[in-house]
This record gives structure tokens, sequence and C-alpha cells, in this order.
């Protein structure tokens, strides 16, 4: 398949940029900027694009590109730092400026360019760089230049080399897209073939290859991740040898279980380990008040019950598959693109046992080339129901971070129905699909209410509900005050023990999106 190869020297819009190609259908592969040529893997390359970069060139601890990068038939394409890489290491020069270009500028052009088909004459093009090209290396002329008129893109007069200044794969620069795929699909020529349906065809060849005859234990989550990792495992190998353990903590939502059971059957599992733990979960949270003491039972137990239950199902010998991704592969932002050997185990759990398995080579990783959207996707096109597929984010701990304080059964049934309560709403009134991520809070308060002529002392619940712009950061969803009159009527009317909801108008920062 053919592939856009970028070279990542610690931009923020990195993933951005390999996003937007995909969109269109090329697969793009990301690698830390400073690779050695003799390392990276250009079998199906047609274009390389180098990323931008938080450093100046002239920096001393500037990531460096090695030179037989630039030395190949293949086109490259330079964003901002990669623009300027390219000048300093061909002969060219760059400066400090005293006018500084972040955010929306415009573009006009000096010279028609392949680059700029179809693209008007002035755009609006979106910058964030204090360094400029003070002079083109040797064989470059201009082709764009912004409003300050500082070069905004070069060309190589007889080399398939460009480079600009400015950010195509940031949403405010207008015609970015455009000028994507003017680079991938006309200058590198690179064949749009990246879909669903070809990523499903080479990944279930690569598992069959992997697992031959063996057999291949799943943790499952339910969430989506997993979920769709089973359905990829059941429908390219023998569904016999997939064995599919999903551990119920008894601080699930409300039918999740249930749900899994459905679409893991309704796939073909024949070998489904639906384990009730919440009698070794809940009695070890018994009196326990503290999140992180919380968090950390919650994590060990899960390693002594996967362990446990592997044993005594005598599948100890079985492959592994995860559902980690590409963003869990790869490191982006600061790093400079150094590979982060983050591995993501079930709910952040890392055993001794699955340990010993990675060491081992025996662990197998079939989203690993998909970003999150993607396998939403996937999980459709291997006929999973969407509602799993689109299912809100759930924390590994579950609802024992939902309610503040000490777990209990009761508390767990409370919460698990006045959440259900809450998404069933949302999904009625047609908002869960707008929001990223919804969910009720149980407070360790209790306050005063009236119910018919009686005083009663109800427990007081939080909605939250959250728009997520990126991991580091959320807004809160402004809901129509008449929607959260009505659902709060409907929670405290439903689920007896609640006699009061509050909505969380935190965003984050400075709150976080979960109350523990
Ligand atoms: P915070 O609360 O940090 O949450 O703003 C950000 C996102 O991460 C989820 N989250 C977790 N997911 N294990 C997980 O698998 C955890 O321990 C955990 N804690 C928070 C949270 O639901 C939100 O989507």
């Amino acid at each position: 398949m053919d592939k856009i190869l970028i070279l990542d020297f610690g931009s923020q819009t990195t993933q951005l940029i390999a996003r937007r190609i995909r969109e269109f259908g090329v697969y793009t592969h990301i690698i830390p900027g400073t690779t050695p040529f003799k390392d990276a893997d250009l079998s199906g390359v047609k274009g390389l694009i180098f990323s931008g970069s938080p450093y100046s060139v002239y920096a001393e601890d500037a990531p460096t590109l090695d030179p037989d990068f630039l030395n190949t038939d293949v086109p490259v394409l330079g964003i901002c730092y990669g623009l300027q890489r390219m000048t300093r290491d061909l002969g060219g020069k760059v400066e400090k400026k005293s006018i500084r270009e972040f955010g929306r500028s415009s573009v006009t052009f000096t010279h028609t360019h392949p680059l700029f088909t179809g693209v008007p004459e002035g755009f609006i093009s979106w910058m964030s760089h204090g360094d400029s090209l003070d002079a083109l290396a040797p064989g470059f002329r201009l082709i764009a230049q912004s409003e300050n008129r500082h070069p905004a893109a070069v060309a190589h007069e007889s080399r398939d080399l460009v480079g600009i200044q400015f950010h195509p794969e940031v949403s405010h620069c207008q015609y970015g897209t455009e000028i994507l795929k003017n680079f991938v699909l006309g200058i590198c020529n690179a064949d749009p073939q990246w879909s669903m349906e070809a990523y499903l065809e080479e990944v279930s060849v690569e598992l069959r290859e992997q697992a031959r005859s063996k057999p291949v234990l799943l943790l499952i989550s339910g969430g989506v991740d997993s979920t769709v990792v089973g359905g990829l495992l059941l429908q390219a190998l023998d569904p016999e040898q997939v064995h599919l353990m999903y551990i119920d903590t008894g601080m699930m939502r409300k039918g999740e279980s249930q749900q899994v059971a459905k679409t893991l059957k309704a796939l073909g599992a024949k070998n489904l380990y639906l384990i009730d733990a919440s009698g070794d979960f809940l009695p070890a949270l018994s009196g326990i008040a503290d999140p992180e003491e919380k968090r950390k039972i919650i994590g060990d137990m899960f390693i002594q019950v996967q362990e446990r239950e592997i044993l005594s199902r005598n599948i100890q010998g079985s492959l592994l598959a995860q559902g980690t991704l590409y963003t869990d592969l790869i490191e982006s932002g600061k790093g400079i693109g150094s590979k982060a050997q983050v591995i993501k185990s079930h709910h952040n759990v890392r055993s001794p046992l699955i340990e010993a398995k990675r060491a081992r080579g025996e662990v197998i990783e079939p989203l690993g080339k998909l970003y999150k959207d993607e396998v939403r996707k996937l999980g459709i096109t291997l006929g999973l129901d969407p509602e799993v597929v689109y299912r809100h984010p759930f924390p590994g701990p579950g609802l024992g971070v939902r309610i503040l304080g000490e777990v209990t059964r009761e508390k767990c049934d409370i919460l698990r129905e006045a959440d259900g309560v809450f998404i069933e709403e949302l999904k009625r009134r047609g908002l869960y699909s707008e929001i990223w991520q919804a969910f009720c809070v149980l407070l360790p308060v209790r306050s005063v209410g009236v119910a018919g002529d009686a005083r009663e002392y109800g427990y007081v619940a939080a909605l939250r509900a959250i728009i997520r712009s990126d991991g580091m950061t959320a807004d809160v969803y402004p809901f129509e005050m008449k929607d959260l009159l009505e659902i709060s009527a409907m929670i405290t009317n439903q689920v007896g023990a609640i006699g009061r909801v509050t909505y969380d108008i935190s965003s984050k920062p400075p709150a976080t999106i979960e109350w523990e």
C-alpha cells in the first residue's frame, strides 16, 4: 500500500497531518524526525513530510535530519520547521525576524506551482513561527509569500522538494486539505488505497500468520477498543481458538455486561468467559474513601482476578491480543517523536503474567496502526452494534471513581440507575452523539428533601457532560435549561434514593473530567 512517511520533529500538529492525509485515503506513518535513514522502512513510501517543531533550527539541541532523506527521488514537503530544516541543511539561511507570525496570515503566490492547483491566488493560511527563511537554499525559488513579505512557500527548480511556512493541517488554514492533496495525490502520485475494508483484509492476513492455530486470549473491558479487537479476532481466526474474558467488577455501567455478552455472542464468540467478580472487588473496597487507595485496590484486584481466571481455565499459554492504538505507540509533542513504549493493557493494569507474555513476543496488537475514530469505523465495518461503537468512554476503575468516598454495592446500584436514566435521556433527546462523555457522580453528602408530606434524606447526584477539544482540555456541554430540569426530575422520580441533582459546570482545567 502506498504511504506517506512523516518525520516528526515534535510539533503538536504532527498527528493532525497524518489524520488529514488518511482522511483522503492515503496511509500515513509517523517516525521520529531524528531516525537514521538506514533504520526507516521506505517500502511503499511515495512521499516524505517533515513536520514542524518547537525548536529553532539554530538551537544547539535542535533535532537534526539524516541528510540521506534529502538524497532520494521521493518527493518531500517541509512544513514550518521542516521547511527551515531543509533550507538550512541544503545551504540556505534561517533567521529570527522582528515580525513573528502567529495565527491567521494571508498568503499570495509569486509563481504557479502544482502544490497550489485549485487554490485561489490569495488565501488565509495559519502560521506559527518566529524564524523565517533569510536566504533560500541553492536551486530553490519562492512560490508564495506572506502579508509580511516573508517566504510562505518555496520549491526546488528541478527536484520534487517543496516547503511551506504555514500549517495546512490546521482547520483554520483555508485550502489546507487541497494543498496536502496536491502534494500527496498530485506531486507524490500516491494511490488512495487506505480504507477500512482494505485494512481489515490486510490485518486479517497478518493475524492468521501471527496466530496460526495457537489459542488467543483477549481481555474485554466493555470499551470500544477491546470490543473491536474481539470482533476482528472472531472474524479473522477460527472462533474456537479465540478466548474472550470479561471481568465484571460490580462497578460497570447499566446494561454494560449484558451488552458486551450480546455483542460478542452475535459475532460468533465460542469461548466467552463472563466473570462476575463483584464479590472480589466490592468487599476489598469496604471502608476505603481515599481515591488513590481505591484505584490501587481496583488495579491490584484486576491482576489477581485475571491471573486466577486465566490459570483456572488453563489458557495461560495463549497469545495475548490487546487494543493498543497508534496513539498509544507513538509519542507526539515535546518528546521529538521519540518512540515511547507506552503500552496500554486492560484497564491500565499490567500483570506479571501478561508482562511475561510481552517479553516473549506473545502479544498481538491489531489496532496498532489506527486512530480512535478509525477504530470506530472498523467496528462498523465489522458489523458491530453502533451503540457499542459510539459508546462514551469509561474509566478503568469504573463507577469506583464516580462514587465519592466509600464504594458499596448499594451505592453502585443507585449510581448505575441514575446514570442509566441520564444516558437514556440524552439518547432520546438526540444529544448523546453531540457530547463526548457524560455520566453521573454520586456525592458523599445527603441532603434534605420532601416527598409528599414526608421529609426525606436523599443522596445528591452530580451530572457531568463535556465536549472535549483535546486530551488536556474539556468544555462543559451547554445544555438547554429545559433539558436539565426535565432530566433532573426524571432522576429523582425514578431513583428514589436520590433527592437532589446538580450540574457540574467546571471546565478542564482547572477541574478534571472525573471527580476522583
Ligand atoms: P480526567 O479525569 O483525567 O479524565 O480529566 C480524562 C479521561 O480519562 C478517563 N480516565 C480514565 N481512564 N483509567 C482509564 O482507563 C483511569 O483510571 C481513568 N481516569 C480517568 C476519563 O473518563 C476521561 O475520559
